[in-house]
C-alpha cells in the first residue's frame, strides 16, 4: 500500500466540484484516510511550493493557494502516487487528457484545480507538512478489505 497527498485547490471549492472530484477517487477504489478543509497559511504554502520559488508564476501560485479554503486529503492504494497523478492529468490543462480531473474541469495552469504528490518521498514530506499523525485514520473497508 502507498500513500499520496492531494489538495483540492480553492477554485475546486469555489466551483463546488469537491464532491465530484472525491467521488472519482472513491469509485476508482482509492481509500481516503484523512481529509480536512483549511485556509492554507502562507508560510506553509511557501514551504510546500519551495521548488518553484523565483519562477514567474510563484507569487500568483502562493496568492491563489492561500486565497480561500482548500480541501486536503491523504489517499491510499496500490501505486497511489502514479494512479492519482494520472487521474489528475498534466500540469497545463491544455495538455491534460479528457477524462482526467484537469482535462475535464480546468483550462489554465494557474488554476488547475488540484495538487497531487509526484513521488512517494514527496508524499511523505507533504503529508507530514499538512497532517498530524492522529489526523490519519487506519481502517479496513468492509467491502474492499484489500484496501
Ligand atoms: N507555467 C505555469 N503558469 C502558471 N502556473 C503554473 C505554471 N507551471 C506550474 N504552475 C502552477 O504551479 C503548480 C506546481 O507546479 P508543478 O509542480 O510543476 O505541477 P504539478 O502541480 O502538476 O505537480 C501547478 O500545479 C500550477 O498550479
Ligand atoms: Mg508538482
Amino acid at each position: 500500500m502507498e500513500r499520496t497527498f492531494v489538495i483540492l485547490k480553492p477554485n475546486a471549492v469555489q466551483r463546488e466540484l469537491v464532491g465530484e472530484i472525491i467521488a472519482r477517487f472513491e469509485r476508482r477504489g482509492i481509500k481516503i484516510i484523512a481529509m480536512k478543509m483549511i485556509m492554507i497559511p502562507r508560510e506553509i504554502a511557501e514551504t510546500h511550493y519551495r521548488e518553484h520559488r523565483g519562477k514567474d508564476f510563484y507569487v500568483d501560485l502562493i496568492d491563489f493557494i492561500t486565497s480561500g479554503p482548500s480541501v486536503l486529503m491523504v489517499l491510499e492504494s496500490h501505486d497511489a502516487v502514479r494512479i492519482v497523478r494520472y487521474m489528475v492529468g498534466a500540469t497545463d490543462p491544455a495538455d491534460a487528457h479528457p477524462g482526467s480531473i484537469r482535462g475535464d474541469f480546468a483550462t489554465s495552469p494557474g488554476h488547475n484545480m488540484i495538487h497531487a504528490s509526484d513521488s512517494p518521498e514527496a508524499a511523505r514530506e507533504e503529508i507530514d507538512l499538512f497532517f498530524k499523525p492522529e489526523e490519519i485514520q487506519e481502517y479496513t473497508l468492509a467491502v474492499r478489505p484489500w484496501l
